[in-house]
């Protein structure tokens, strides 16, 4: 039906006759002469029709969005009127013919700027949304992604292999999705969290490299970096070791901002967790950010108030300062707002100096806490930081955890609200996680999933887990996580081990992992892998804000769709054939209950 793409008009095309088909992103009368301005995925170019256009007056009742088959003469603009900021801004086509393909009520909210309408109406008519050049460009940038991706890979000799979406819960820590079975009463399918114990049995059977862009379903709160469903390019490789694999998916990484984004993002440094979390409150530090926490515990473990004294002397807690240069510029209300922002993670508050004129000592400093510090342990923390005229220092004392996310999460804040970022991009591999967490309850938790491999024996695992570390390598790109792997287990005594300190009793084991444990003792090769997650990896290389910019139809924040009005109530009969029987709720009568 087409000749060209709109927005594939340049002055090469001048004098020669195209068709084109789009839709009418504006129409412009001007008494006598029609400007249509009309879009595909390529762009835009602009149709003009006069008196003497064969279909004026068709072209006269067009309206915004109308779909158009327009044939006419590319023709160079005046001078005057090019349009520089148009790809297709130095010509525009003289239209003689034009069929309206569809006609188009008035959209719900405008596709031609940029629309301050709530995200509810846009994921409502997200074919709509999805119309705008942001959200065109997006799934543009994301296509051409995984085609390099899997270019890369194949080169590299892996191969795709699908594994199933109907399945047995894979523990990656959220809650899963069920499906229940009408075949089998009363028995459910899990969704899969990951591939993870499929990809790991494929290497079992021999693959030796696989990869997969894989959907992966979690029932978690969401965030603006998550989505109940979600895509991940999932990696397993046999006799390789953890050096190996980082440096294959290093090289991905690398060539992909290469080839889509022509940015090189150079060597990945390496990170210990324990010194990420120590100096950036984070195992996913932000390195665009030039500030570090510093540990004063010892600065204030004698002094009078026992709000820094007690967190001082308790091997629980921290107390840490963060130094932001030329941050005693900042208001009293920017303070306040920063301590409102740090008790979102529990902080009891905000202790701040300014440092106005250090050489006049503690009188050259301003604060509402010198007065509990006292001089000496004020200016030893002063020295501490290294803080100079015109900076300020925030502190913090609390349980580890409290006081690591408050200024871990102020310091990415402050840095980027003073601009004091250095560069574009600064991507790290996070190393040496511990194998397990402290869970609330004082239990052991895997802190990255039961399958990673400890850096240690199963004997120094069973008699030290809290302080094993693990073959586990996080991938992180300005403080976001794009992905995560290890090492994986591969004999059955050691994964065994794990199971019991994580308290999986032995029934459990069988019942839940007993196909794995059964194909560890068949030849088990050495493996491991790596998942990353694509819409993370496109949100960053689109610079969108949000994780549903860069995935076409993406449920809300309480993981619904809007639009296909997803999820939905079920009729009886369904039900019945499922064997299923829904409670009421007094709260929500009827709702989802026939
Ligand atoms: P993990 O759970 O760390 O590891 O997930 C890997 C990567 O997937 C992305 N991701 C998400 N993206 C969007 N929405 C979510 N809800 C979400 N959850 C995770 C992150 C993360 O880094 N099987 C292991 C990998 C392995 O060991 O090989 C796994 O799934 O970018
Ligand atoms: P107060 O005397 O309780 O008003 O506290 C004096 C200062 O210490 C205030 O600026 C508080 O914000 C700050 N502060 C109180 N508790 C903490 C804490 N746990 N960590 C950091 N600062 C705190």
């Amino acid at each position: 039906m087409r000749s060209q793409y709109c927005g594939a008009l340049n002055a090469s095309f001048i004098d020669q006759e195209v068709t084109l088909c789009g839709w009418v992103d504006r129409r412009r009368d001007h008494g006598g002469v029609i400007f249509i301005d009309l879009r595909d995925r390529d762009g835009i170019v602009q149709v003009v029709f006069d008196s003497d256009s064969a279909d004026f007056e068709t072209a006269d009742k067009v309206r915004s969005e109308y779909v158009l088959q327009v044939t006419g003469r590319v023709r160079a603009r005046d001078a005057a009127t090019v349009n520089p900021n148009m790809a297709t801004g130095e010509v525009e086509v003289y239209g003689a013919n034009l069929t309206i393909l569809s006609a188009a009520e008035t959209p719900p909210f405008p596709l031609n700027e940029h629309s301050t309408v709530g995200e509810d109406v846009r994921l409502k008519y997200r074919y709509l949304d999805l119309r705008r050049s942001e959200m065109q460009r997006n799934l543009r940038l994301r296509s051409k992604v995984t085609n390099a991706i899997r270019n890369y890979l194949d080169d590299n000799g892996f191969l795709d292999i699908e594994t199933p979406i109907l399945t047995r819960a894979t523990p990656e820590g959220a809650r899963d999705y069920l499906v229940p079975s009408r075949t089998h009463e009363n028995k459910f399918f899990a969704l899969p969290q990951s591939p993870q114990l499929f990809k790991q049995l494929l290497m079992v059977s021999g693959f030796d490299r696989y990869y997969q862009i894989a959907k992966c379903f979690r029932d978690e709160d969401l965030r603006a970096d998550r989505q109940p469903e979600f895509t991940q390019i999932d990696i397993e490789t046999s006799f390789m070791s953890d050096e190996q694999i980082m440096a294959v998916t290093e090289g991905m990484i690398r060539e992909l901002f290469k080839d889509v984004k022509e940015v090189d993002l150079g060597d990945f440094p390496r990170m210990p967790y324990a010194e990420a979390m120590e100096k950036y409150g984070s195992d996913k530090p932000d390195l665009r950010i030039p500030l570090e926490l510093v540990e004063v515990k010892d600065l204030l473990q004698n002094i009078e108030f026992k709000v820094f004294a007690g967190p001082a002397n308790d091997p629980k807690c921290r107390v840490t300062a963060l130094k932001v240069d030329g941050g005693a510029e900042l208001s009293r209300k920017q303070i306040d707002d920063y301590t409102k922002f740090v008790s979102i993670y529990g902080a009891r508050g905000l202790a701040w100096i300014k440092v106005n004129d250090l050489a006049a000592g503690t009188e050259g400093l301003q604060s509402p806490i010198i007065k509990h510090l006292g001089d000496e342990a004020t200016l030893a923390i002063i020295e501490r930081v290294g803080a100079k005229d015109g900076d300020i220092v925030f502190f913090g004392a609390d349980k580890s955890k409290v006081v690591s996310e408050a200024l871990g999460a102020l310091r990415v804040k402050v840095g980027h609200d003073l601009n004091l970022l250095t560069r574009e991009w600064a991507p790290l591999w996070v190393v040496d996680f511990p194998m397990f967490e402290e869970t609330d309850e004082g239990g052991l938790t895997a802190l990255h999933h039961p399958f990673t491999s400890p850096a240690c024996t199963a004997e120094a695992l069973e008699a030290n887990p809290a302080e094993a570390l693990s073959v586990a390598y996080d991938m992180v790109l300005n403080g976001t996580e794009l992905g995560g792997g290890s090492v994986r287990i591969h004999d059955q005594a050691m994964q065994q081990a794990v199971f019991r300190v994580l308290g999986i009793s032995e029934e459990e084991q069988q019942e839940k992992f007993g196909f794995l444990l059964d194909a560890l003792q068949y030849g088990a090769p050495p493996h491991g892998g790596l998942a990353f997650g694509l819409d993370r990896l496109i949100m960053l290389m689109t610079g969108s804000e949000s994780i549903r910019d860069v995935i076409a139809f993406p449920k809300t924040q309480t993981a619904a769709c809007v639009m296909t009005d997803a999820p939905g109530a079920v009729d009886t009969h369904q039900l019945r054939e499922l064997n299923i029987q829904l409670r009421k709720k007094e709260s929500k009568p009827a709702e989802k209950s026939e």
